[in-house]
């Protein structure tokens, strides 16, 4: 067990009906919220401690407050009472959080039963001082960050963030969006080991659903985004770009299993420096699909994406009402080797390279494209072509549909060639009365397919 030895029952039946003997810490809680929150803060660590004298691992439980009051404190209360060598259990509800929050959690398990929502305060979170910005890909601003060694944050399928997305949907109809921009991702791992997070859910995450940076050996088993428009006045659109399923940067050693993603951009975005990733049974309901990249958008930093293996994925064309694009199975993009710009929103002159990719048993519903290489983000004409390179990737077992004929288009750069790119059992089907089309620039060693 990762959150350290399990509490024997008697541990776990003395500290709860301490608990019951009582009150619930939440409701607890309520009655103090008239009091100051440092005279609570002194009150948790007694509480703690008497619980604390009967067990070895302390126990903190709480359940929301009520509409009309703001559970942050309590939520913290707890996290800093029992997230080192402690449980944390959030009972069933909605949990609303107002300001930026980060859960330090060592030796720990949490069970998150209900939901923590963040307040559609569109323009307090967009003030780069209500955010973290530790995700330094593209600055991107985080409002929950989990941090920590050895944890598990438990969801129980009940449970997760619900992150009010569509009034900022709406509000991002009129206004530029642009990478670095302030929107929140809804829930960031940054610096984390050996942490678990499972069967749980974000609701309409106003931006990037997931992050995960600087990190080692994390497993996510069970994970839903739902980027869902539901305003009948933008029916038909993606109202929803940015809103990826997950980026990873900066990690190794990272499991992505039984995920289930709805939403207008890149389903999983593997950025530079991911290695070691693993992703098994996940389902991309509309969107942009899987994306290894953008990658080469920082001149100084080198992108290495390396050892990768997913299997059992499925692009699956939604209710155009709802999201209108289904683009790619698995796309791969670099940015060219001349600088337009500056990051977050401009770059490119990047190094690197992906290596040792492996995509089996790949389902595609309709889809515009099944797969792209193409090495051109942020170009313009006369640029130098791209030095970043795609080596090493293997299809295996692919059917379904395309939209189009353009079945395989491998746009490789002439500064740095694709290489060793199979396909084994590539069998996705085209229009009806189209021939597929298959496109190999300056890409080595292509075999299982025959390149136009
Ligand atoms: C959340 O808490 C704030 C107070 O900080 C309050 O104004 C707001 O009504 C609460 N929201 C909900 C949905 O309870
Ligand atoms: C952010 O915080 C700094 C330091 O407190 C302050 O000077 C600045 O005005 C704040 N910015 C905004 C947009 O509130
Ligand atoms: C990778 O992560 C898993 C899950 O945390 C862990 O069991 C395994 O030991 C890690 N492997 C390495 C090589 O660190
Ligand atoms: C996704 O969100 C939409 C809109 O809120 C909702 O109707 C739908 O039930 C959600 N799906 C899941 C699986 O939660
Ligand atoms: C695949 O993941 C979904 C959740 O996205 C889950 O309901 C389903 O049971 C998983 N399938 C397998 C074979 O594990
Ligand atoms: C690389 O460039 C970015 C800005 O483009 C800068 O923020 C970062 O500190 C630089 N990193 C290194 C290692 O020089
Ligand atoms: C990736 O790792 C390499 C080698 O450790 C390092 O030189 C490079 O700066 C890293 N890139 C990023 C984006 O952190
Ligand atoms: C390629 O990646 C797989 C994991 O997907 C790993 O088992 C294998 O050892 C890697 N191959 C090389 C040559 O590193
Ligand atoms: C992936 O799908 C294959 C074929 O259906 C199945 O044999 C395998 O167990 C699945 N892998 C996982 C990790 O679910
Ligand atoms: C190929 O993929 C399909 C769809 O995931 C799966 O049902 C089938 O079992 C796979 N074939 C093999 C040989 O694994
Ligand atoms: C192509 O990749 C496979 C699997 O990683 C590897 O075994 C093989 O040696 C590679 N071929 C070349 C020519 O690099
Ligand atoms: C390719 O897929 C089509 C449509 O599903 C199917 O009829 C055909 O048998 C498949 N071919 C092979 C070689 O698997």
């Amino acid at each position: 067990m990762l959150a350290g030895p399990p509490m024997s029952s008697h541990d776990r039946s003395s500290c709860s009906s301490f608990y019951k003997g009582g009150r619930t810490l939440g409701a607890l809680t309520q009655n103090l919220q008239m009091l100051s929150t440092s005279l609570l803060l002194i009150l948790l660590p007694v509480l703690i401690a008497l619980c604390d004298g009967q067990s070895p691992r302390p126990t903190c439980t709480i359940s929301p407050l009520g509409v009309g009051h703001d559970d942050t404190d309590q939520v913290l209360a707890a996290i800093a009472q029992c997230g080192h060598g402690g449980n944390t259990v959030l009972q069933d509800g909605v949990y609303n959080i107002t300001r930026k929050m980060t859960w330090d959690l060592v030796d720990a398990k949490v069970d998150l039963h209900g939901s923590l929502s963040f307040t559609p305060n569109i323009q307090f979170w967009l003030n780069a001082n209500n955010t973290y910005r530790v995700v330094f890909i593209q600055s991107q601003a985080s409002w929950f960050v989990i941090t920590g060694s050895d944890f598990e944050v438990d969801a129980h399928n009940t449970g997760g963030i619900q992150g009010n997305g569509q009034p900022w949907w709406n509000f991002f109809t009129t206004t530029p969006r642009a990478d670095g921009d302030g929107r929140p991702i809804s829930l960031t791992l940054f610096q984390a080991v050996r942490g678990v997070i499972r069967n749980f859910a974000i609701q309409a995450p106003p931006f990037w659903c997931n992050c995960i940076a600087e990190s080692q050996s994390v497993v996510y088993d069970g994970m839903l985004c739902n980027a869902s428009n539901t305003n009948p006045a933008f029916a038909g659109q993606n109202i929803v770009p940015n809103t990826d399923g997950i980026d990873t940067y900066r990690s190794d050693n990272i499991s992505m299993f039984n995920w289930d993603i709805t939403c207008g951009d890149d389903c999983l975005a593997i950025k530079g420096n991911s290695t070691n990733i693993v992703a098994q049974n996940v389902t991309c309901r509309g969107g942009n699909g899987i994306a290894f990249g953008s990658l080469g958008q920082y001149a100084n930093l080198t992108d290495i994406v390396e050892n990768v293996f997913m299997e059992n994925l499925t692009m699956t064309r939604i209710s155009s009402t709802v999201q209108p694009n289904m683009q790619n199975g698995v796309y791969f993009k670099s940015w060219d080797a001349t600088i337009n710009g500056a990051p977050p929103t401009g770059g490119g002159g990047g190094m690197g390279f992906t290596t040792n990719v492996t995509l089996r048993n790949v389902v595609l519903d309709r889809v515009n494209r099944p797969t792209t290489i193409t090495q051109t983000n942020g170009a313009k004409s006369g640029d130098l072509p791209s030095k970043y390179k795609f080596e090493n990737v293997h299809y295996e077992n692919w059917s379904g549909t395309s939209l189009t004929n353009e079945l395989i288009a491998l746009q490789c750069s002439s500064a740095a060639h694709c290489a060793n790119i199979t396909f084994t059992g590539f069998n996705v089907t085209v229009p009806a009365g189209t021939t597929p089309e298959i496109v190999c620039q300056n890409a080595d060693g292509v075999s299982g397919e025959t390149c136009s």
